[in-house]
């Protein structure tokens, strides 16, 4: 059983995102239904020795001729290094305008392997393998490519949206556990964005899913990727609505940075807390009541992530998480854009919020 979700909007052309289980055995001929002259995967070391000779011996099946390059796992490969020894490989293959590119691995490899693929020969197809759960409901989905520069991350990129999502719960199985949770605040975010009663399921009957249950990861899967197609759908390029989808990553982002994106925080950690944190600012500015804050912050905490800076071991200063959150804007005449809440479902984007006030509640979080 497969459930397909479309992906439609303004500029692109339309695709479909697929949940299921055994989608890696099924990629040849998902991918040969594309009708590609070959197909090439791109993939990291690790998910390479799990699940890369399924994939390969799916579309070899199917009389593609086929190969597959790798990148070492890890946020590193992100790089104009990686991204010129991938593309040099494709050259190397002899692949064509026709040819199709197979992402399969995490968000790393989605969003190098989809770069390669919109610069060779200014622009060729891929498909997204997703196999964690991060990627499966946020990364794959929306077109958004990037690698990193010592500058900053995703600073270098493009829109290049795949022709196809094959999403395999199964693939999750061999995921660290660290990881799938980490995944599932991206999952939990989506309801807070626009679907509390999704949230409320997350938080209680669903909460198996982030200790790797894999009917529950299934239903938060298509659930969350429902959510995020809808909102890239109706906002491709970020104008207004898909800006909401940086719920808590405001507050995270500045957290991860603090910590030199190390290993104390995940990325998706640090969202949990950072919307944790947007909601509590949110009630304490009388924008939403305290209840909707603590709902909130239950149905995080229902999965074991972190919703308070006293569950980090680290003491932040609030001056640096204040300048960590203005960015390059140098928090122009002292204002903050941050995704707020009205309620446990209903978020909204505010352009001018006070930076004095944002300063004096980290202080009151716990910030020194
Ligand atoms: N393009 C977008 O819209 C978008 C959105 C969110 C995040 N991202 C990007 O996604 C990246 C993070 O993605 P991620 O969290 O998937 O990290 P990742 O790709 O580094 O994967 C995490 C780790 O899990 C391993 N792994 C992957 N699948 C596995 C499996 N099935 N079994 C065992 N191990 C497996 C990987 O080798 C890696 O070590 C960041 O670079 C971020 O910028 C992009
Ligand atoms: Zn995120």
């Amino acid at each position: 059983m497969t459930t397909t979700i479309p992906v439609a909007g303004g500029a692109f052309a339309p695709y479909e995102v697929v949940v299921g289980r055994g989608l890696l055995k099924a990629a040849g001929a998902e991918v040969a239904a594309l009708k590609p002259t070959r197909a090439f995967i791109v993939s990291d070391e690790t998910v390479a020795a799990i699940h890369g000779e399924t994939v390969r011996a799916s579309l070899a099946a199917e009389g593609l001729a086929t190969g597959l390059v790798t990148v070492p796992a890890g946020e590193a490969s992100k790089s104009f290094e990686q991204l010129e020894a991938v593309l040099d490989r494709l050259l190397a293959e002899g692949l064509d305008r026709k040819s199709m590119v197979v992402a399969l691995g995490g968000g790393v490899v989605g969003d190098l392997a989809g770069l390669a693929a919109a610069l060779f020969m200014r622009g060729i197809d891929f498909v997204q393998v997703p196999t964690t759960l991060l990627a499966q409901v946020d990364s794959s989905v929306g077109g958004k490519t990037a690698i990193d520069t010592p500058r900053g991350k995703n600073l270098i990129g493009a829109f290049h949206q795949p022709r196809r999502v094959l999403a395999d719960i199964e693939a999750l199985a061999t995921l660290p556990m660290r990881q799938v949770r980490s995944g599932w605040a991206e999952v939990l975010k989506h309801g807070l964005i626009c679907d509390a009663a999704f949230f409320d399921w997350l938080g209680n009957e669903g909460a198996a899913g982030a200790q790797g249950d894999p009917d529950a990861l299934e239903r938060a899967v298509i659930r969350s990727v429902e959510i995020k197609a809808q909102i890239v759908g109706e906002d491709e390029k970020e104008a207004g609505r898909r800006a909401l989808l940086n719920l808590g990553h405001t507050f995270g982002h500045a957290l991860e940075a603090e910590l030199a994106f190390g290993e104390t925080l995940t990325h998706g950690e640090a969202v949990a807390l950072g919307c944790a944190m947007a909601f509590r600012y949110s009630a304490q500015q009388g924008l939403c009541a305290a209840s909707e804050a603590e709902r909130a912050e239950a149905g995080i905490r229902a999965a074991g992530l972190p919703t308070r800076l006293s569950d980090v071991e680290h003491t932040f200063a609030a001056d640096a998480l204040i300048a960590r959150m203005a960015g390059d804007k140098k928090a122009e005449g002292g204002r903050l854009t941050l995704i707020l809440a009205r309620a446990v479902g209903d978020v909204f984007t505010d352009k001018n919020v006070d930076a004095e006030a944002v300063r004096a509640f980290l202080i009151e979080e716990g910030a020194a």
